[in-house]
């Protein structure tokens, strides 16, 4: 199995380029399913959860052809409408083909994905709205089979904000027969992106962006062009990691990013003392001081995203001061705390707040990954301690982070991949 060797305690400086967002990736090529035309995307990333998707969708007969950036898809021949538990189970947003595959085809059987290492996660949310568009949904032998002749609009009431089942009503709603009202829908910005290719590809969608988003049924759809949006959790990571380096010192431009996605993050990396300035699509940041300890409460967007918590109680661990870490989303996403602690960190749990100590800081040592943003966070670690660190299990870091190594490589630092 792979490691990652760091070697940390150098300086972060020069430019790093953002890949296309995976979280906006793996919905529109799920979208691909809508239509019988071609999917033309771009700045697709490079990353084993795409490369998953794609299969997903090669078995079900979806023809792709794949360069380094960009992915083309066309569903004009389907001859499987099933989502089998292999691939289901190594990626939960496998479920994004539920809805469309139901749309267009009136039927689709896709595994349950069960349990995962951050929480239960469960779908009922996805199989609630489809229900409310008039589909029959069973369970049975581990499997959601659902059908339905067509779907009809509904108003839908999503009780807790969920993203992938927010985009799975979006996609079914848009071959709809009538009006759809998504109410306390996710207001993501990989959301806003899925909705401007479904527009693009024929849809007509209002209030994406917002909590309420209103969708009037189209016969069918056709084909388009998108680009995907840049990845903010990779840029949010490359950010923290430079904040976290400390007197140490980082100076590094990001390009191809999108810095309005990320505000909340960038409050908190500028009251960790980091400084930052940002155009449309650019961010620069610089750090050479000890960062200031940061608190912080994830929560749905705009507010702190759960996918940055892990990155930031790395930075906490060798901040100034004590911090309180609050994750309000998923219920056991703090597994990367007791690998911390094997690195010198300082971290007590309490319920689902994580209150971390900062300490001058960490010592490097053999750790393991146990999901991808814990992985990220793991990474950023390794950057700040002293001596060697060796991360085992980076196969959940490659489902997520594209090139990582190589980008990271190329503004200083001193890591690399091992057998
Ligand atoms: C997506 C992101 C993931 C991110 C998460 C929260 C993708 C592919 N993944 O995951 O990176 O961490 O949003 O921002 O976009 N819930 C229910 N019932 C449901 C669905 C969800 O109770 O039917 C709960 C979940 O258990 C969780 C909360 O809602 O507590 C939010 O989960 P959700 O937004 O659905 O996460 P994902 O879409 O799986």
């Amino acid at each position: 199995m792979q490691k990652l060797k760091i070697h940390g305690g150098h300086p972060l400086k020069g430019d790093v380029r953002i890949s296309g967002a995976k979280n906006a990736a793996l919905p529109i090529l799920a979208a691909s399913l809508l239509t019988a035309d071609p999917l033309v995307l771009t700045n697709v990333p490079q990353l084993n959860d795409i490369g998953t998707m794609l299969k997903l969708l090669a078995e079900m007969g979806v023809k792709s052809e794949r360069t380094t950036d960009a992915a083309s898809l066309r569903a004009d021949n389907l001859t499987n409408l099933v989502a089998s538990y292999d691939l289901v189970k190594t990626m939960r947003a496998s479920i994004l083909v539920l809805g469309p595959l139901l749309a267009r085809f009136g039927e689709a059987r896709v595994s349950l994905p069960g349990g995962c290492a951050i929480g239960a996660r469960p779908v009922d949310l996805h199989i609630k709205g489809l229900e409310a568009m008039g589909a029959t949904i069973t369970i049975e032998a581990g499997y959601i089979q659902a059908n339905a002749k067509k779907l009809k609009g509904a108003r839908i009431y999503m009780e807790t904000v969920t993203v992938t089942g927010t985009e799975n009503l979006l996609m079914a709603a848009c071959l709809a027969e009538g009006t759809t009202t998504l109410e306390n829908s996710a207001c993501e910005p990989e959301v806003v992106d899925l909705a401007e290719c479904l527009i693009k590809m024929g849809a007509n969608i209002r209030g994406h962006g917002t909590d309420v988003i209103t969708v009037e049924g189209v016969a069918s759809l056709h084909g388009a062009s998108h680009s995907i949006m840049p990845d903010r959790i990779e840029t949010g990571t490359f950010l923290a990691a430079v904040a976290a380096m400390g007197t140490v010192g980082g100076d590094v431009r990001i390009t191809h990013a999108q810095p309005r996605s990320l505000d909340a993050v960038i409050e908190k990396l500028r009251a960790s003392g980091a400084a930052i300035a940002s155009t449309e699509h650019e961010i620069h940041i610089s750090m050479n001081k000890r960062p200031n300890a940061i608190s912080l409460r994830t929560a749905p967007y705009p507010a702190f995203p759960t996918d940055m918590q892990a990155q930031f109680i790395a930075l906490d661990c060798i901040a100034s001061g004590t911090s309180a870490v609050t994750e309000t989303i998923f219920e056991n996403r703090f597994m990367h705390v007791q690998e911390l602690v094997r690195l010198g960190a300082k971290i007590d749990i309490e319920g689902n707040t994580a209150i971390v100590h900062g300490m001058n800081k960490l010592t490097g040592t053999s750790v393991m990954a146990t999901d991808l943003r814990a992985s990220a966070c793991l990474v950023i670690a390794g950057l700040v301690a002293e001596g060697e660190t060796i991360i085992d299990r980076i196969y959940h870091l490659d489902r997520g982070y594209d090139h990582i190594e190589q980008k990271l490589t190329a503004i200083g630092a001193k890591i690399e991949r091992i057998n």
